[in-house]
């Protein structure tokens, strides 16, 4: 990628985008698609993977189904497939190779949440948070204590690491990246760029990954893929968010969360008010991306609280994001390194997706999936022109040609 400073909106120097001159050509026109409807009939929002499942979810929740029940019917689909590796089976795991997934949820009409984290060997995280909250006195559960409740709930432990995803983690191992030492909110943060730069640059060092590559029996089709994801460590989840024609609203997160993380970390998405929240007297919202970075402003309690005050989903979900900008003084060479998505849903059917850059890579931007009788998926708005990089950085992301 060759990544130009212009591509960057100074959104902050800007205050309102899109109104503002220079904002960013895709905040501008996709402003009209933030649809403002009369609620009447039932819809359901999610991150973008939750595209192929809402059909089924969608007339579930039009014959008069439970809101929760219909997110659930959207997440459960990349949790059940082994190829999603950013959810349930088949999640890219942490550093010792080990899947730890994270879940919540909120149903609006009981006022309820429930929310599990770091759980291994459990592939149906967002029914562990549902069955949190619904058959327990506690709102979260963590670790072995989350993985055993399950068990007693009659949860079947699987084993969640496929041949795919433990042949990139060995990639990644044989790379040397870790989690550990200085993180991008550190003052040090820029001497974690310069050693890597010191040992390995762009293209020699990507020769060497496809070496290692090849010796692990990693298909040549995936191998490319393999490799961005070592280089760029993913945190693919999927929130889901719904509205029922008689005004019920519920949403759930789950995640395999950060790839290669040190075991116990827990990303936004378990944490109810970051990675989900829902309101029904106001709205529901969820998250994607960098969930250090989430956790840190409240995303989805931070939106849900600006409908309240007023704010359209959109100016809602671009406060939320300005908030991160606003954590890093706007420094636009840390931020390349975070990556945010919101998911934004009020209860007139209103609805919203943002985010901080336009995808993770050129040509493949961030998206939102939207069923209201019609299902299409939809390019998110963007505060920031281009694509993110995932932290740590291996190669200078001028050095990495994608
Ligand atoms: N947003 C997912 C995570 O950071 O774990």
């Amino acid at each position: 990628m060759t990544f130009s400073r212009r591509d960057f909106v100074s959104s902050i120097a800007l205050g309102a985008l899109g109104t503002a001159a220079g904002a960013p050509a895709s905040a501008t026109e996709a402003l009209p698609k933030q649809r403002m409807q009369a609620q009447a009939k039932p819809i359901i929002v999610s991150a973008g993977n939750g595209y192929e499942h809402l059909e089924d979810a969608y007339q579930y929740l039009k014959g008069g189904g439970d809101t929760l029940e219909a997110a659930i019917k959207v997440v459960r689909g990349p949790e059940d497939d082994p190829n999603d590796d950013s959810v349930g089976l088949g999640g890219l795991p942490n550093e010792e190779g080990v899947v730890e997934l994270d879940a919540s949820c909120m149903h609006g009409p009981t006022r309820r949440a429930g929310s599990a984290g770091g759980v291994r060997n459990i592939r149906s995280m967002a029914q562990l948070a549902r069955e949190v909250m619904l058959h327990s006195g506690h709102v979260m559960l963590v670790g072995e204590g989350a993985e055993r409740f399950a068990v007693a709930r009659g949860f079947k432990r699987q084993d969640l690491l496929t041949e795919e995803s433990r042949k990139v983690w060995l990639l990644w191992k044989e790379a040397h990246a870790d989690w550990w030492g200085p993180g991008v909110a550190d003052p040090r943060w820029r001497e974690r760029l310069h050693d890597r730069l010191k040992s390995d640059e762009g293209a020699a060092y990507r020769q060497r990954l496809q070496a290692i590559a090849q010796d692990l029996g990693i298909d040549p089709a995936v191998r490319e893929a393999a490799i961005h994801k070592v280089l760029f460590p993913p945190t693919g989840t999927i929130h889901c968010s719904t509205l029922a024609a008689n005004g019920d609203m519920s949403g759930c997160t789950t995640t395999s969360g950060l790839a290669w993380k040190i075991p116990g970390r827990l990303g936004d998405s378990p944490i109810i008010g970051a990675g989900c929240y829902t309101d029904q007297d106001v709205g529901s919202a969820g998250a994607t991306g960098s969930g250090e970075e989430n956790i840190r402003v409240a995303g989805a309690h931070t939106i849900v609280e600006n409908m309240r005050r007023g704010m359209t989903p959109f100016d809602a979900g671009m406060d939320a994001l300005k908030r991160i900008v606003r954590n890093y003084n706007g420094e636009k060479d840390r931020l390349l390194y975070v990556d945010m998505t919101y998911y934004i849903l009020r209860k007139d059917g209103a609805y919203a997706g943002v985010s901080l850059w336009t995808g993770y890579e050129p040509g493949r931007p961030h998206t939102i999936a939207v069923h209201d009788g019609t299902r299409r998926l939809e390019k998110t708005v963007s505060l920031f022109e281009g694509a993110s990089q995932e932290w740590p950085p291996i190669v200078a992301a001028s050095k990495v040609n994608l």
